[in-house]
């Protein structure tokens, strides 16, 4: 099989939510690179329906922790949260599967520069976009916590390939 395949699977397989983080700052040029990421992800209709909220101030990502106890209390707090957003005026049938391709470029994109990540979801939506000051047109839809990795996580067991093709028809 090719290398670029091989390349690619090592980055996928090695990438694990991370949830423990040292106190160092992300520089500003890899945050650039993650949105990079996120901006090439594919969308129904190359609709592209998402925007990103950079969040790095500690006590703003401190206060959203204590009000999104259900889905953030197993999560340290790292130094970034990106908050991403739907553009109602973008939006089509498919903008949930775009927001999870522009995820999974997030984080793919983070684990391949050294950096943790973990996507955090479920949360109050009007609540966060009050306390967020978002405007009308921006809904927030999933966070993804980013930081260097304080410690390594275990890979959660898989589903086999066997499994999963459900027949060749
Ligand atoms: C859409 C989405 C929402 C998630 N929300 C949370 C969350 O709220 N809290 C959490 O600890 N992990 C969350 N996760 C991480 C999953 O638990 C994790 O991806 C899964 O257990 C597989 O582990 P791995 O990412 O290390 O392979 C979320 C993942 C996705 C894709």
């Amino acid at each position: 099989m090719s290398t670029e395949y091989d390349a690619l699977m090592k980055i996928i397989k090695e990438r694990r939510s991370i949830r423990r983080f040292k106190s160092d700052k992300i520089p500003k040029e890899n945050i650039k690179m993650l949105i990079e990421a996120a901006r090439w992800a594919p969308s129904g209709g190359n609709s592209q329906p998402w925007e990103f909220l950079i969040i790095t101030d500690k006590e703003m990502i401190h206060t959203l922790k204590t009000v999104m106890t259900g889905v953030m209390a197993n999560i340290q707090e790292g130094p970034l949260l990106i908050c991403l957003c739907t553009n109602k005026n973008r939006k089509t049938t498919w903008t949930g599967y775009d927001i999870g391709c522009a995820l999974q470029n997030i984080l793919l994109s983070a684990h391949s520069m050294g950096l943790g990540a973990c996507a955090i979801g479920g949360f109050d939506e009007n609540f966060i976009g009050k306390l967020l000051d978002l405007p009308d047109d921006l809904e927030p839809c999933l966070f993804i916590i980013v930081g260097f990795p304080d410690k390594d996580a275990q890979a959660p067991p898989r589903r086999g390939v066997d499994e999963l093709i459900v027949k060749e028809v």
